[in-house]
């Protein structure tokens, strides 16, 4: 593995690392971990990385790794630098050869994300965008009792994600994930929306596969001198008639990471939290609600369920292991491409670069929507997957 991003006093660098090798399916070679080249070279050891497999650039690296013999290189690159860094350094790797792990937003824009998935498309590599919600086990649980039709047809689907942290301009005290997030000229067009709104949306979208059809949205900024939203709802009509909203909001009073969503079926109902992702609960009318809760030993839970699962039951999964297995499943497909095997490219389990071409989309049409009075717009790509 090799990571970009990730040098001192950033945030999801270490976290792709701890995930990627917490099943020891991969080791943290190379990286080029950080903009500023000293803090690159300075921030390796905290890493375990060599010195001599720490670069100062990703260019530099993509160069160097190509060079070494084919069992000493890397087989895949995780990218966790800024939005608008992620394409050109994806880009290059995936041409070079590299299998991806790329941090979403997938890109800056969508015009840079559709150029990405060609450029996937018309390279072998696996490329898996981090969506590490959908590695949670009771989530991957949620999409096969959905998909197995458990909740009947799909009528609803109620996805927020509510944090509180940028409730005070911290940007104006340059405090760095804040910095760089409320730019436009390095986050993209939005700031929650493109932040975390994907987030909620893309887990409506893996949990029910509903197709989307068009949004409705409202953007708001509520801090004074922010450049971009910090607060939105978008209205989603999916193609099967069913209707959903995504919420995200940064300015909301001692909220953490509190994505929640809800999905209304015909013969029955789910609600899920992040902040509580050992327990689904599924209920029906005129029945006791029943609440699942992770347990890989259990007959209720389905196969993708039990196999996201580590540890007995009432032993707390969450973050990094959700994460680790986004990361397993990528990996799986890694090992097929090594050994000259074929394996799925658009319907994986893993979020991937289809996935990341409809997030795009869902920013480009959100921010649009909002810009003219909530107008409804096509919210469907043919990236969808079907
Ligand atoms: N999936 C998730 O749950 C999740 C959570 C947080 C952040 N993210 C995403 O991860 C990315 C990083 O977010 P963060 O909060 O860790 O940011 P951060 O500001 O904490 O860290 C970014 C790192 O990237 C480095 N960097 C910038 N340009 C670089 C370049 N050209 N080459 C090498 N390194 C470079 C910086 O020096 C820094 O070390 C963003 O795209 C963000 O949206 C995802």
């Amino acid at each position: 593995m090799a990571l970009v991003g990730g040098g001192q006093g950033s945030f999801i660098g270490r976290v792709h690392s701890i995930a990627a090798c917490l099943d020891n399916r991969a080791v943290l070679t190379a990286g080029a971990l950080s903009s500023n080249p000293e803090r690159a070279k300075s921030s390796a050891p905290d890493y375990g990385i060599e010195d001599a497999r720490a670069y100062t650039s990703y260019q530099e690296l993509l160069e160097s790794e190509a060079k070494l013999p084919e069992d000493e290189r890397i087989d895949f690159l995780s990218i966790a630098t800024p939005n608008h860094v992620h394409f050109e350094v994806a880009d290059a790797a995936v041409k070079a050869g590299f299998n991806v792990v790329c941090d979403k937003p997938m890109t800056y824009d969508l015009a840079q994300a559709e150029k990405l998935m060609q450029t996937v498309r018309d390279s072998d590599v696996v490329f898996a965008l981090s969506h590490n919600y959908t590695g949670y086990p009771l989530v991957r649980q949620a999409r096969e009792m959905i998909l197995g039709g458990d909740l009947g047809e799909i009528n609803a689907i109620r996805a927020q994600y509510i944090q509180g942290w940028l409730r005070t301009s911290l940007e104006a005290e340059e405090q760095k994930q804040a910095s760089w997030r409320t730019d436009p000229s390095k986050s993209g067009a939005a700031g929650a929306f493109g932040d975390i709104a994907t987030h909620a949306y893309n887990l409506g979208r893996f949990m029910t596969g509903l197709l989307p059809d068009q949004v409705s949205c409202h953007l708001k900024t509520f801090v004074e001198g922010r450049r971009l939203d910090d607060y939105g709802t978008a209205v989603v009509r999916y193609d099967n008639g069913g209707l959903g909203t995504v919420t995200a909001s940064q300015i909301s009073h001692g909220r953490e990471n509190d994505l929640e969503i809800e999905i209304d079926g015909t013969k029955g109902s789910l609600k899920w939290r992040q902040e509580n992702p050992n327990e689904l609960i599924y209920r029906q009318n005129g029945k006791a609600h029943q609440i699942y809760t992770r347990d890989p030993n259990a007959p209720f839970m389905t196969p993708l369920g039990a196999a996201a699962c580590r540890i007995p039951a009432g032993h707390p999964e969450a973050f990094f292991e959700a994460f680790a297995n986004l990361y397993g499943s990528a990996f799986d497909d890694m090992a097929k491409r090594a050994s000259g095997e074929s394996f799925e490219r658009r319907d994986t389990v893993y979020t991937n670069v289809f996935d990341g071409v409809e997030g795009m989309y869902f920013i480009q049409q959100c921010v649009a929507s909002s810009q003219d009075n909530a107008a409804w717009l096509p919210l469907k790509h043919d990236a969808a997957r079907r």
